[in-house]
Parts: C-alpha cells; structure tokens; sequence
C-alpha cells in the first residue's frame, strides 16, 4: 500500500509505523463457558470480526482487490473447514489450566490458525492442480471461472493460479498479523510467536518435500512420513497444541507429552487423507478422488505398497503402479486397478494398523501430561476424531465412559470425518 493512499482513506489512515489496534472478539474475555460449550462458533464469530474490517480496507484500497481477493478468502474461511486447528488449540490452553485471562489470545490464536490453513489450501489446490476444494471450485478455479468470458483457455487458468497465490498470500499476512497483535506476558507472547514462526516454515518445507518427491518419483516410505509430518502433522495438530499451551504458561513435560501426542495423531491424520484420497466418497471428501495417484504424490500409502510389491515379487502390481502414477488423464478403470493393487499388497491394512498403532501411542501421551479436567476429556476426544482410528478408544482413567448414549469420540468423529480440511 502507498502511503498517499493511507492517509486518504480513515481506515487504513494509522499514522506510520503504528501498529494496528488489536481485533476484538465480540464476546471480550470474560464468557469461558460460552467458548467451552462452542469453540467453532466463537472462533468463528473473532474471524468474522476481524474480516469484515480486513475486507472493508481492501475494498477501500481497489474496489476489484477486494471483490475478487478479499470478499473470496473471507467467504473461504467463514464458509468451510471444521476449525479443527482452533479447537486444539483452545482445548490445549485449557487443558493446561488456561482460563478467562488467556481466553481472547486462545481465540485469536485460533483465529490466525484458521487463516494460515486458508493460504495452505489456496496454495495446495494450486500446486496439486485439485479443481475442488470442500465440495465447491478450488479458488484459483473460482476466480478463473468468473473471468471465463474475458480471459479464456489457457490464459484464464494461468491468471486464476496467479490471483490464488496472492489471496494465499494475503491469508497468510493477515494471520501473522494476528499473532503479532496478541496480548500476553512477554514469555508466553514469545513463545507464541516463536511456535508460530517454526510452524509457518514447516508447513513450507513439508509442502515442498511434497512436490519434489512427486517430481522425482520419490518411492521411499521414510521421506514420505517425513513430509507428512511436516507438511500436516505439525502445522495441523502439534503447533496448535504447542500455541495453546505456551499462552496458558504450561511447564516443559506437560508441552513435550501435548506435543508428543499431537505429532502421533498429527501423521495419522495426513495417512487417513491420504487413504481417503483413493477409497473414500468424493461426495464426503469435498475433494476428487484418485487426485493423489493422478499427480503421482509421495504417499506412504503408495511407498508401502511399491516396498511389498518389490518384497514380493508382484510384478503386474509394480507395472500398475508404474504405468497409472502420475498419470493426469487416468481414466476411473485404471484408478480400479491402481486400489486393487493397494489392496492386494496389503497396503491399505497396513496404513490403517499404523493409524491405529499412532492413535494409541497418542492416547498414552496424552495420559502421561496429567491435564486439567477442564480441557482433558474434549482434547482427547478431538484426538481420537482427527486420528480418524477404527480402533476403539482406551477408557479414560478417573473419568467415567460415556454410559449415556453415544460416546463423545464417535459423535465427534462423524463430525470431522471426510472433509476435515
Ligand atoms: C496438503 O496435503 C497439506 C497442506 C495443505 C499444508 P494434501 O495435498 O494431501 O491435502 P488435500 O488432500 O489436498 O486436502
Ligand atoms: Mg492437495
Ligand atoms: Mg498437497
Ligand atoms: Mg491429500
């Protein structure tokens, strides 16, 4: 922005250098119980708040800026997603004896997290060539298609991938503006942004070991647990926890066991969309099926099954393999083939015992961080839905089992299976 515009327009007319008031939720600090009882449905009203106002100056800046760029990132993060990444971070700072005090940091943290998914999946749609996103047009397909009459073909696809990089951008600053804004003790206010600056830069090297395994055919099961760490677990589930627990001021062992748990559950939820991607309903993922084995990712998933097709000595299921990857123009029957081979390999029941085996591993460690009965029961609970385990859940010691119909953990599982993103 140019400084003469600044000052002719009120709203974005702060003197320079000054930094921004910090966004408000509606419900100032003092309604725990009302956060407790809908965490989305707060979270939901700070993003609101502060889009409207962020939407507003963009629109005063370039009336077509704000229309095409802004209204469309708001619209995306108001409209969608389960702010799965929000509640862990609410749960955590409760969990670990957050309260009133911390209650408008927690949110907007949360906030900032909702809008650095916003840039991950504007950008992920872009770089995965994915034309949907949560069952409607992908952004950078959104933005091509309204501009289809005046910029057609080839030309349209490549400007609607260009204005999606900005409006990933714009997310992105937006949510780091945020956490700039939030207010806490200087330590916590430190570690919240030290935890979200190592965050932001994982996200990039996990979306990058992405695409240079899919552009070098990567087959190895060890770099693509390590991408899924980087590029989901960390980012989706671990930081998350990590930024609740700093702003309620938890010690070491208590973080390193949230943290702990979160990274199990964290690599289990990227393999459960990784398996999704090739045997679930479109309809329910929001998102085209077989979109992986089209692009050729490096999923572990494909990794288990290239590693026992070689053991074994399959060779027509290395051939398959070989000849659909990375194949864009796949037609459905041979994505049949490509599923049966995961299948036949036992592929898909291995990744479904690792699932298991990490969503038990992460129940243990979050067992051992002896977290406040505020927060315990919800964050285990968001564990287990965001794992996405078929195994049935450890009993919880010291608080009673579901007795009265239908367990939390399955109710919240229906709620955040499929389009989790
Ligand atoms: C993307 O992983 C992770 C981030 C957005 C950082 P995927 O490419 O597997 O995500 P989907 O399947 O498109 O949602
Ligand atoms: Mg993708
Ligand atoms: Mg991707
Ligand atoms: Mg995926």
């Amino acid at each position: 922005m140019c400084p003469t515009e600044a000052k002719d327009h009120p709203v974005a007319g702060r003197p320079p250098g000054s930094r921004p008031a910090p966004a408000r939720s509606a419900h100032g600090g003092g309604h725990l119980r009302v956060v407790d009882a809908d965490v989305p449905a707060a979270v939901g009203r700070v993003l609101k708040s502060v889009l409207a106002e962020r939407t507003e100056r963009a629109t005063a800046m370039d009336p077509d800026f704000g229309r095409d760029l802004a209204e469309r990132l708001a619209r995306f993060t108001l409209d969608g997603g389960k702010r799965v990444r929000s509640q862990f971070a609410w749960w955590a700072m409760r969990a670990c004896g957050g309260g009133a005090a911390e209650s408008e940091a927690a949110l907007h943290v949360g906030a900032a997290l909702e809008l650095i998914q916003t840039c991950a999946l504007v950008h992920d749609d872009v770089m995965d060539g994915s034309r949907l996103r949560r069952g409607r047009l992908a952004l950078h397909t959104d933005i091509a298609a309204q501009y289809a009459d005046t910029v057609p073909g080839a030309a349209g696809s490549r400007f609607g991938e260009a204005a999606a990089i900005l409006a990933g951008d714009l997310a992105l600053a937006w949510a780091d503006d945020l956490v700039a804004d939030i207010e806490a003790p200087r330590p916590r206010a430190r570690a919240v942004r030290d935890l979200w600056s190592a965050m932001r830069t994982e996200m990039v090297a996990g979306q990058y070991l992405d695409i240079q395994g899919q552009a070098t055919s990567s087959r190895s099961m060890r770099r693509a647990i390590r991408a899924a760490c980087l590029k989901s677990a960390l980012y989706s589930v671990e930081r998350p926890l990590a930024l609740g627990a700093a702003l309620a001021g938890a010690d070491a062992a208590r973080s390193r066991a949230l943290c702990s748990a979160g990274r199990c559950v964290g690599i289990a939820f990227q393999l459960r969309d990784d398996l999704g991607d090739v045997f679930a309903d479109p309809r329910r993922t929001g998102k085209p099926v077989g979109g992986d084995i089209r692009a050729g990712k490096p999923t572990y998933l494909v990794a288990v099954a290239h590693a026992r097709a070689e053991a074994t000595g399959d060779h027509r299921g290395l051939a398959v393999l070989r000849s659909c990857l990375g194949r864009a123009d796949l037609p459905d029957s041979r994505l049949g083939e490509v599923r049966d081979v995961l299948i036949d390999t036992g592929a898909r029941d291995i990744v479904e015992a690792k699932i298991d085996r990490l969503a038990g591993h992460a129940m243990r460690h979050l067992e051992s961080a002896r977290l406040e009965p505020e927060g315990h029961l919800p964050l285990r609970d968001l564990l287990l839905a965001t794992a996405g385990s078929s195994a049935s859940p450890p009993p919880l010691p010291g608080h009673p089992s579901a007795e009265d119909g239908l367990p939390v953990s399955l109710l919240l599982t229906a709620a955040v299976e499929g389009a989790a993103r």
